[in-house]
């Protein structure tokens, strides 16, 4: 199938301005925010664009591929879609919007625990290709329930996320009474009604829930009891313990998300998982943590070898992806990206987004002389 992308938006900050105006203030501000005073948000983008690439123009050139191999599957691009919670809040039915653009142009989307569609339906829009992010149950019961379930679904990789051991502290979602659950009140009420395409769309969908957790929550929960029954039910501190019986019982790979020294690298790999994505949660955990791009280099270059080396946080573009390739990661993700996307063009914005992405990437590749994705780290100006 031929993609293209839609011209009035050739830039994820172009769709970030209009998904502005067409999401209410409280989605929007819960999709863009960081933490705290956004330093690492801004680091993350800000340093990645430090990374300079040098082309060799008088090479001969046989045609640049996008094509990547990752833990034995050949995707169509180097950068899939990162697990974010309650995307149907920010723009209704996002989560399989961004599935199925996933599933058609053969790159992985990851679905997070908290997100607003099941495993079970994601699994079938993408005949078992997407990947599920697991926040760790506090009940090993519970833990080794969800997990039956995305291997039902047959996931191929499974990932477990280390880099929310507390809520991130984030001003306006606090503002706005989203610290989570999402609480309507007044003024978000009086937000809405002043997007009528995502009022109109949530008539359409629903009113969005948890759907992979429905089965375990009471029924008919208040928004106060809803938070509490979050808080009791995950208990987001990762360590050897707690990772080890997730790697006895799940046979795909397993991935942790949220590396971000050489230290908790190295764990991973004592513990035989099979890859690490190197990520501080797009800045919304560690204000006064490092940028991704400044710990990648030296994790891909020593645990390279060992452990496969992603990296997400602060990519928006073509050149940030080839970017983060080059100092090291086999593989990339982003979230805001792709929901940008969405809140800019609904139902088209999976698509376009990774058309857009696949363009950019595609011209740096051929700019460079630079033919496999493996070959990215060559350009590389130290
Ligand atoms: C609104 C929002 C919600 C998120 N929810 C989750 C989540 O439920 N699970 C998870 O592993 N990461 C979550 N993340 C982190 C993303 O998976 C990813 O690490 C981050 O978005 C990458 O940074 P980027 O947005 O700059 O691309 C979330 C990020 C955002 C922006």
């Amino acid at each position: 199938m031929a993609h293209t992308f839609n011209t009035k938006y050739p830039s994820i900050d172009d769709l970030k301005i209009k998904a502005q105006k067409r999401m209410p203030r409280f989605a929007f501000e819960y999709l863009d925010g960081g933490c705290n005073e956004d330093v690492n948000l801004i680091r993350n983008t800000s340093e990645l664009r430090e990374v300079q690439l040098k082309p060799n123009y008088l090479r001969s050139h046989q045609g640049s591929s996008l094509k990547t191999s990752l833990f034995g599957i050949e995707y169509a691009a180097p950068f899939g879609i990162a697990p974010v919670g309650l995307q149907g809040l920010m723009w209704p039915n996002a989560p399989e919007i961004l599935a199925k653009a996933a599933f058609q142009h053969n790159i992985p989307f990851i679905l997070s625990t908290v997100t607003t569609s099941s495993i079970e339906r994601v699994s079938e829009l993408t005949e078992g290709k997407a990947w599920f992010q697991l926040y760790h149950p506090a009940e090993s019961s519970l833990r080794d329930d969800i997990i039956k379930r995305a291997e039902a679904a047959e996931c191929p990789v499974l990932v477990i996320l280390c880099d929310v051991p507390t809520f991130g502290f984030r001003p306006r979602d606090i503002r706005n009474g989203l610290a989570m659950p999402p609480k309507m009140s007044i003024q978000n009420v009086l937000q809405v009604l002043g997007k009528p395409a995502w009022a109109l769309n949530t008539l359409r969908y629903g009113q969005p829930n948890f759907e992979t957790l429905k089965p375990y929550m009471p029924k008919g929960l208040d928004l106060k009891q809803l938070g509490k029954f979050m808080d009791q039910t995950f208990s987001g501190r990762l360590n050897a313990e707690r990772i080890k019986p997730i790697r006895d019982m799940w046979k795909g790979k397993l991935v942790i998300k949220g590396v971000a020294s050489h230290e908790d690298a190295e764990e991973a790999i004592r513990l035989g998982l099979d890859g690490i994505i190197v990520s501080n949660h797009g800045g919304r955990q560690l204000d006064a943590g490092e940028s991704t791009i400044r710990p990648l280099e030296s994790i891909a270059q020593k645990y390279g070898d060992q452990i496969t080396v992603m990296m997400d946080s602060g990519i928006r573009s073509g050149p940030d992806v080839a970017r983060s390739l080059a100092s090291g990661a086999e593989f990339t993700f982003m979230g805001r990206s792709f929901m940008y996307g969405v809140g800019a063009l609904g139902k088209q914005g999976g698509d376009h987004t990774i058309s857009l992405l696949k363009a950019e990437l595609q011209q740096v590749m051929e700019q460079l002389c630079c033919e496999k994705v493996s070959d990215f780290p060559n350009h590389l100006i130290k």
